[in-house]
């Protein structure tokens, strides 16, 4: 049987979950990467993460409302379902619920709830390295490996030195990505 032609046209699509993290407003540059690469992107932020993004530049870019907070039982849903997930940038808050399973935020649950899907998901962590440095974020980071979490590869940088924000790659999400990706779609 032939495909319908709106499968065969049929993008992709992405959520970039997005935490409270002073690189957070830079997050248009992942999604016009994904979109360049033919994503289609719908963000989720963290509640407290909202603060830290222009929302209205952010909707303009992708065409989706961000999601934040849960929705209301019987209102339908925003955004499609995700093909594959990128978290970016990750705070030590999040990367901590998340591998612990506490799922108070919508952008927890939904990473939460990923795992049991199988949707391919890569996480590139941004925080110091006094935060880095708690063992509760080794254990969490080792927990999400075994998860099958695609981990990226920035070093934590100095406390109260500036940030890294210099050296976050942003497209290392979509390398992380693409060879699970390929063999989904
Ligand atoms: C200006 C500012 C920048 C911050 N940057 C970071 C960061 O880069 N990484 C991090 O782990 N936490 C950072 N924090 C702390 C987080 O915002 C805080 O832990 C917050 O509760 C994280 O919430 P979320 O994980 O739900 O997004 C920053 C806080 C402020 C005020």
């Amino acid at each position: 049987m032939s495909e319908q032609p709106d499968q065969q046209t049929k993008k992709p699509f992405l959520y970039v979950v997005v935490c409270a993290s002073g690189i957070a407003d830079d997050v248009g540059k992942l999604i016009t990467a994904a979109q360049e690469a033919h994503w289609d992107v719908g963000v989720i932020a963290t509640p407290q993460g909202l603060g830290f993004i222009d929302t209205t530049a952010v909707e303009a870019q992708t065409g989706y409302p961000i999601r934040s907070a849960w929705r209301s039982p019987g209102d339908p849903r925003p955004l499609p379902p995700a093909d594959a997930i990128a978290v970016a940038p990750a705070t030590f808050n999040t990367i901590n619920k998340w591998a612990a399973g506490i799922s108070d935020t919508l952008a927890v649950g939904i990473l939460c709830e990923a795992y049991g899907f199988g949707i391919p998901t890569a996480v590139l962590p941004y925080l110091n390295s006094a935060q880095a440095a708690h063992p509760a974020y080794r254990q969490s980071l080792d927990r999400l490996r075994e998860m099958g979490v695609l981990i990226g590869g920035y070093e934590p940088h100095q406390p109260k030195a500036g940030g890294g924000a210099a050296h976050f790659r942003w497209e290392e999400a979509l390398e992380l990505l693409a060879p699970k990706v390929s063999r989904r779609l």
